[in-house]
């Protein structure tokens, strides 16, 4: 088929997520042919281009591991779909969830299977609420989740996500649904200070909790990191601050790994590297590296018991999918797992990160730049009209389409958020070279950006 035809076809017949509908339609889709050694994507025009987005921060080993490969091929041949439903069971998703419960905080115990993150989220919205019902607090109903969140786009989970484009036109967030200010260093009214931010989040959340009755308030939900909002990374000891007020308030305390989970951060999971254990957490992305789509919930005891002792032994709890614990991907999540581990990969993503470190923090010298950020293998580079005052650039400038467009250009993928904030996840197997391959890219991109008279107008 020629390229045309296929542009063609896609306008009219495929529908693109998180897209402006009318805009795909002029501008086509850049067709991505293959993906090679790890970090390399090539299009259909047979143009080659860094990947340091890791797909959508999800290819965490990086393209071209035959083993995984092998995995889902031999599991297709050996059984290509068996049911969780009537008692069945296979033993990749067996597996898998035990060694989930290996892998993942203490706390976390029983895990139900999904097809992505989306999923998980709207399975942990629907068993908190079984959970509460079932042991008797049907009024706890109220959720908490913190502004420019993201937690997918579920016709419920899109209510907990924080950003307007999940919301215009969707009739969310719910009257049950409610947020608290982002942790957000750069732009906090309390300043960076890292104990005043901690501060300023704990006290917005006890605030909300107080307002809204602790009696009321079923669960908050929050990232690590949050991804999707522009890599904003709060101070080190904010996860286990919020957790400790989510415990005294008599609350449960949910984390989004989705993006955060499988080294993407550094350790398998974000709440390790604070000894945090959640009541509840989803991932997905990494778990299968995104060679075949799934997701997870993980619940700890207290949960699982309050709902399998709600009800007769012999009463269904109705949560479920056709695809839960599909064996195919689980006997690749399993794989993937065991190249983080044994694989060295995540080792690798520790040793590389004060690389990854300092590459960002050359790119503050540049007249656009007024913050850099990362966690682990996870950073953003966040640019200004004024350094001095902080100011964003007008969005009537189109910067964000005309930095992504120029980074392909130039040979690079990285995430260009609507507020200017260029996000990077480049996958855990990147090496020296490629680093330096990133820097030199996004500088030429920065570069050329700053060079257009209506960008150096805007500057201060
Ligand atoms: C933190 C977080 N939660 C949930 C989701 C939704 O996952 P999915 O896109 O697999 O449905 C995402 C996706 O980016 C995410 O970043």
């Amino acid at each position: 088929m020629t390229t045309d035809a296929l542009l063609d076809l896609d306008r009219k017949h495929l529908i693109h997520p998180v897209a402006a509908w009318r805009g795909h339609e002029q501008r086509g889709t850049t067709v991505l042919a293959s993906g090679h050694d790890g970090v390399w994507l090539r299009d259909i025009h047979g143009k080659e281009v860094l990947d340091a987005f890791a797909g959508l921060w999800c290819v965490n080993i990086g393209y071209g591991h035959e083993s995984v490969v092998q995995a889902a091929a031999e599991q297709m041949r050996k059984l290509p779909y068996a049911t969780g439903y009537f008692g069945f069971g296979s033993e990749p998703a067996i597996r898998l969830a035990a060694k989930l419960a290996e892998i993942a905080p203490k706390s976390l115990r029983h895990t139900y299977l999904t097809l992505g993150g989306s999923e998980a989220v709207d399975a942990a919205i629907r068993l908190i609420t079984h959970y509460y019902n079932a042991t008797g607090r049907p009024q706890k109903k109220h959720f908490i989740a913190i502004e420019r969140g993201y937690h997918g786009s579920s016709s419920v989970g899109s209510g907990l996500t924080a950003l307007p484009a999940f919301h215009r036109g969707f009739d969310v967030p719910l009257p049950n649904q409610h947020y608290i200010a982002s942790p957000y260093p750069y732009r906090s009214p309390v300043g960076d200070d890292p104990q005043a931010v901690i501060a300023a989040s704990v006290a917005a959340l006890r605030a909300k909790v107080a307002e809204l009755g602790a009696d009321n308030v079923a669960a908050f939900f929050c990232e690590p990191v949050q991804g999707s909002g522009g890599v904003i990374v709060p101070p080190k000891g904010w996860l286990k601050a919020m957790r400790e007020a989510s415990r005294e308030l008599g609350i449960l305390f949910v984390v989004d790994e989705v993006i955060t989970g499988f080294g993407r951060t550094g350790p398998m999971f974000a709440c390790l590297a604070e000894d945090v254990e959640p009541d509840l957490m989803t991932m997905a992305k990494g778990l299968t590296s995104g060679y075949v789509p799934m997701g997870a919930l993980m619940i700890s005891d207290e949960v699982y018991n309050g709902i399998a002792d709600g009800a007769a032994p012999n009463v269904l709890v109705g949560h479920g999918a056709t695809y839960s614990g599909h064996p195919v991907s689980a006997a690749v999540a399993l794989e993937v797992i065991r190249l983080y581990e044994e694989g060295g990969i995540l080792a690798h993503a520790q040793a590389m990160e004060p690389g990854f470190a300092a590459g960002l923090g050359e790119m503050l010298d540049h007249p656009l730049v007024g913050d850099v950020r990362h966690r682990g293998l996870l950073g953003a580079v966040e640019l200004v009209a004024d350094k001095a005052s902080k100011r964003a650039f007008d969005p009537a400038l189109g910067l964000a389409d005309r930095l992504f467009r120029s980074g392909y250009q130039n040979g690079l993928i990285f995430r260009s958020f609507g507020d200017h904030i260029l996000g990077f996840a480049p996958a855990l197997c990147f090496t020296e070279d490629n680093f330096a391959q990133l820097f030199a890219r996004l500088k030429r991109t920065l570069d050329e950006v700053l060079d257009a008279p209506d960008v150096r107008r805007a500057l201060a």
